[in-house]
């Protein structure tokens, strides 16, 4: 599998045949490598509502036809937008072809640029085989160990570290710690003065501190686990 990197919190997950495309904020991020025109994804899953997160999901999913997975709440407000939904909520597991997703706590606050109030959440993936956890925006909390140990080992943890709005990368040191994934890589940074921060000094602390290999991805980037 390949894992690509977009943006914000924005990842690809492609296999050649499914494309998994987490949080897409493409069209109004100044840092988005494509456009969203240029994506084909046949999932969307989605952290949580916030515009840095939704971006331009309703335009690719119902160009592309692709099942878009979010809360509950944020679900249903897409659904009544014409997107193909499913909508479990935190703890709930949404089954594919390609693997599965699970809704995982996160620590913030969400509303929808519409005003629909939700739960924000964390994706633990398996895409064909591979564990993916992608934080969210979350601060720094206990439970990401849990959530991590409960079933096969993380393979690659895609964690926050630019502060301000989620965890900063000091306090994401931790939380790779408690994840003890085989790779971390950053997002959430840079998009914007508040959240600009030192991924090579993340990467170096993380490195002294913890087994976890951290790969730095500029947006567009792509990484292929061994
Ligand atoms: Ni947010
Ligand atoms: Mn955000």
């Amino acid at each position: 599998m390949d894992l690509r990197f977009l943006g914000q919190s924005c990842f690809e997950l492609t296999d050649g045949e499914h494309n998994v495309l987490i949080d897409p904020f493409l069209s109004q991020n100044p840092k988005a490598a494509v456009g969203p025109e240029e994506v084909e994804p046949t999932t969307i899953l989605l952290t949580h509502g916030h515009a840095d997160h939704l971006g331009d999901t309703v335009d690719i999913a119902k160009r592309t036809g692709a099942t878009t997975v979010a809360v509950v709440e944020l679900a249903n407000e897409l659904g009544g937008e014409g997107v193909d939904v499913r909508d479990p909520n935190l703890g709930g597991t949404v089954k594919f072809d390609w693997g599965w997703v699970k809704l995982t706590p996160a620590w913030h606050t969400a509303v929808s640029p519409k005003g629909t109030p939700h739960a924000p959440a964390g994706l633990l993936i398996n895409f064909q085989g591979t564990v993916i956890y992608h934080l969210g925006d979350t601060a720094l909390f206990s439970d990401l160990a849990l959530v991590a140990k409960r079933g096969d080992p993380v393979d690659i943890a895609l964690v926050p570290i630019g502060g301000h709005y989620t965890m900063d990368r000091w306090d994401a040191i931790t939380a790779a710690e408690l994840v003890g994934a085989k790779t971390v890589i950053p997002c959430h940074y840079d998009t914007f003065p508040p959240i600009e921060t030192d991924a090579q000094a993340f990467k170096a602390d993380v490195e002294a501190a913890t087994n976890s290999e951290v790969v730095v991805l500029a947006p567009g980037e792509t990484h292929s686990p061994g």
